[in-house]
């Protein structure tokens, strides 16, 4: 071997070892922060995208997808998301239950994933569920023959205005918006509106510049919406009216996609604080 590429083989050598020293000590001291409540770095989301989308790539490939329009399968399919899966992932106009809102990362809108993802990697990843996510793995309490149905549900769900969604209703009912607790009012923050940005899943519909995981178009991208006139294309866009929307956007403009989320008002202040650093 030459010689220089001897030294970078053992620069490259010790600059590993070294890495992987300080991120053991760092993680031995208890400094890395596991809380829910603190988002990943865009980097750290980005790597995670990325395993999750090889992986679910190459597990699937030799899945073969059964006929996903037979007789019953779409009923059937809408009858057990509601019953397992609207819960954390929602639907239109229907947010999910408050103990999904707070898991990070959070449950997909799965009207962006039915349009992303091939009918074979929804069924693998419905069937396997995600390590490390809230994900839970459905083969044990599903037949394969109901979580195709689920799979052919899917297909038609982007394709259900919130009207048509709720109509079908058999038990879900939007999640009551929480009671604003009666803490000490403070002017909006808008820091503190970008970390409940993840505990609201604003991520999960809207692309939010900066923001990790906040790469998705279920709503509007929210880029340059501080500069904007309008909300919604209804409501003059005065901080009042951003936090009115905020914490209801389905009494503003009836029958919009844009759930119910029981954001708190201090909360919807925050954010809103924030949604005004975004113009551009
Ligand atoms: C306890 C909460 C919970 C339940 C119940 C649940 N999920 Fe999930 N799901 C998650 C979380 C958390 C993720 C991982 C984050 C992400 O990528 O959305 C996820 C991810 C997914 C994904 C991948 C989304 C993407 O675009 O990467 C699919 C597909 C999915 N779930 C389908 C389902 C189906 C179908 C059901 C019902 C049979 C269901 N889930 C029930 C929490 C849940
Ligand atoms: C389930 C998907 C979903 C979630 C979750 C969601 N939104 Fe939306 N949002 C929408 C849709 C769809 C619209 C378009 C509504 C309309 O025009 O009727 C919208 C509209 C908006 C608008 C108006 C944008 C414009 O161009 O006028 C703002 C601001 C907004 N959302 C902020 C948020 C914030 C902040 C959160 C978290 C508290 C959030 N959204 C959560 C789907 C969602």
């Amino acid at each position: 071997m030459k010689s220089w590429k001897r030294v970078a083989a053992l620069t490259l050598a010790v600059s590993a070892a070294a890495a992987g020293a300080l991120g053991g000590t760092l993680i031995y001291l208890g400094w890395y922060d596991v809380s829910a409540t603190k988002p990943h770095t865009i980097a750290v989301h980005h790597l995670m995208d990325v395993a999750l989308a090889r992986s679910v790539q190459a597990h699937s490939a030799n899945v073969v997808v059964p006929d996903l329009d037979g007789p019953g399968r779409i009923q059937n399919g809408s009858r057990l998301y509601r019953a397992h899966c609207a819960q954390c992932h929602g639907g239109p106009g229907v947010a999910p239950q408050p103990y999904a809102l707070g898991l990070n990362p959070a449950p997909a809108a799965l009207v962006a994933t039915a349009r992303q993802r091939s009918a074979a990697e929804v069924f693998w990843i419905t069937r396997q569920g995600i390590k490390m996510t809230g994900m839970p793995a459905w083969q044990y309490r599903l037949t394969d023959t109901e979580i195709w149905d689920v799979v052919a549900f899917l297909r038609v769900l982007p394709t259900l205005s919130p009207a048509q969604y709720q109509e079908g209703d058999d038990g879900q009912r939007p999640a009551a918006p929480a009671p604003a607790p009666a803490e000490h009012a403070r002017v909006g923050d808008a820091r503190a509106g970008r970390d409940a940005l993840q505990q609201y899943l604003c991520v999960t519909c809207h692309a939010i510049p900066g923001v990790p995981g906040a790469w998705n178009y279920v709503g509007p991208s929210l880029a340059g919406v501080g500069g904007r006139p309008y909300i919604a294309g209804v409501l003059n866009n005065t901080p009042a009216n951003m936090q009115q929307w905020l914490r209801a956007p389905g009494a503003i403009k009836p029958g919009t996609a844009m759930p119910d989320l029981g954001v708190t008002e201090q909360d919807a202040r925050d954010i809103a604080a924030f949604l005004r650093t975004l113009s551009d």
